[in-house]
């Protein structure tokens, strides 16, 4: 099939790239023409797991093409996706400027029947407004679609291939049958899981989603914090409360709050939406204000341990990513830790196995960028374990113990043991493990 992708960030890059995979001929485009003369040679501007390879083949074999030619794009695809960004508008709600541009410039170009399908996320009747953007500027007939989605930063590829579910929101039968046949090629392991159902059902879905998901991570920040108080382990609580069958093991770890391109906007786009209707979602209001406080929680640890002065001391920081495996420092739950330490008059020495570009975007030269976690731990007053990343699971303790000014370890992601690492003599604090 011919299918066009509108915009090659994380998500059409790897919709595109996966489309490609399995047989079809994809046209990605994109209106940042350094970002297409690098997809072209090969070169991928964002990390994320076997992308790379993916690309590489599916360009070499001719099925997967880069351009910032929407109107040949949009001429030679039956079925068009748009995927450009969503971001926060000032009220919170999502700004659909992109999205209802890239539509305006599909009908522009309409040559024959087409499928135009929103892939961004997108508040509850978008695909009307993307009908009537598109019908603004031809005659020709066709099908809006929406097809929200789920892949996770640093788990796209695997995500996008083998997927719990599709959800598809259709109006037509012909265009049920084509995304259907699209997608079959990704759903044929485990039983059909593509769900289709009418348009806004479909909007509402992916909002939904990452609303429960924030609301679990801030449940149990707020359990995290209520162990603390009471002198009980959020640990031991989570493995008691997750293999409750209702209830489920998955996004029920505390942290140092979520962040990261999805939850905070999605969270917030659909409060918005409600309270313009005269709905107010007070669940997701609660779970926002308690994940604008979490992310102060590390930083208010080490003032409690080291003083709200920090003039003279040095904190480490292992990794800056919002989650493992990406290199995606939006709404970072480190960048308020980081503006804190620096505030305090902290000397922050960070590092991040993929994530240093990204954010000496955001802090330029005020942060050291240590090329190595140990590096990261010398000479410093605290140590700060923000991103789960693998490399920092299992580190020689001993090594660090020796490095570090002050033996203090805050361990945002509860990656290690704390009656082990007390044993070797460092100052461990967890997040919700038993005491302040
Ligand atoms: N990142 C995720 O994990 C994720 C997961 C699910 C859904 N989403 C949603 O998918 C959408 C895209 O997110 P993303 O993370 O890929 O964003 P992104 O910022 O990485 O990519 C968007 C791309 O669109 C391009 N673009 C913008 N306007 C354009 C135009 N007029 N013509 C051509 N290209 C244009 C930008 O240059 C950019 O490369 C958002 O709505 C987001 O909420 C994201």
């Amino acid at each position: 099939m011919h299918v066009a992708v509108i915009g090659s960030g994380y998500v059409g890059l790897v919709a595109g790239a996966c489309l490609a995979e399995t047989g079809n001929d994809v046209i990605c485009v994109d209106k940042d023409r350094e970002k297409i003369a690098r997809l072209q040679k090969n070169e991928i501007p964002i990390y994320e797991p076997g992308l790379e390879p993916m690309v590489q083949r599916n360009q070499a074999e001719g099925r997967l093409t880069f351009t910032t030619d929407i109107a040949a794009a949009v001429k030679s695809a039956r079925v068009i996706f748009i995927a450009v960004g969503t971001p926060p508008g000032e009220d919170g709600s999502a700004d659909l400027q992109h999205v209802l541009g890239v539509a305006r410039e599909i009908g522009r170009h309409m040559n024959e029947p087409k499928i135009v399908v929103t892939k961004s996320t997108v508040p509850v009747g978008t695909a009307e407004k993307v009908r009537a953007a598109v019908k603004s500027e031809t005659k020709i007939d066709f099908a809006v679609c929406s097809n929200p989605e789920f892949l996770k930063e640093g788990a796209a590829i695997e995500d996008f291939m083998r997927p719990d579910r599709v959800v598809i929101g259709v109006d037509t039968e012909e265009a049920k049958s084509v995304m259907g046949e699209l997608y079959s090629a990704f759903t044929r392991q485990g039983g059909n899981r593509i769900i289709f159902m009418d348009i806004a059902s479909a909007e509402v879905t992916k909002y939904a989603a990452n609303a429960m998901l924030a609301t679990r991570i801030s449940f149990m920040n707020q359990m995290a914090l209520f162990c603390e108080l009471v002198g009980a382990d959020v640990h031991n609580v989570r493995l008691g409360i997750g293999s409750d069958q209702r209830i489920g093991r998955a996004f029920l770890y505390p942290g140092p709050g979520y962040g990261g391109s999805c939850f905070p906007k999605d969270v917030k786009a659909i409060i918005r939406t409600a309270d313009d209707l005269g709905l107010s979602l007070d669940v997701l209001k609660s779970v926002e204000a308690v994940n604008e406080c979490q992310k102060l929680v590390v930083l208010e640890k080490v003032k409690r341990y080291l003083g709200a002065d920090l003039k003279g001391k040095a904190v480490g920081i292992w990794g800056l990513a919002f989650k493992a495996e990406t290199d995606d420092m939006r709404e970072s739950p480190t960048i308020p830790l980081i503006e804190g330490l620096l505030a305090a008059g902290a000397k922050v020495q960070a590092h991040d196995p993929k994530a240093t570009d990204s954010a000496r975007a955001i802090f330029g030269d005020r942060v050291m960028y240590a090329a190595d976690p140990y590096s990261a731990a010398h000479g410093a007053d605290a140590l700060l374990l923000m991103t789960e990343w693998l490399v920092y699971r299992n580190p020689d303790f001993e090594r660090l113990l020796k490095l570090l000014r002050r033996p203090l370890l805050v361990d945002g992601r509860n990656l290690y043991d704390p009656t082990r690492l007390k044993a070797l003599g460092f100052e461990y604090h967890g997040i919700g493990r038993g005491g302040r």
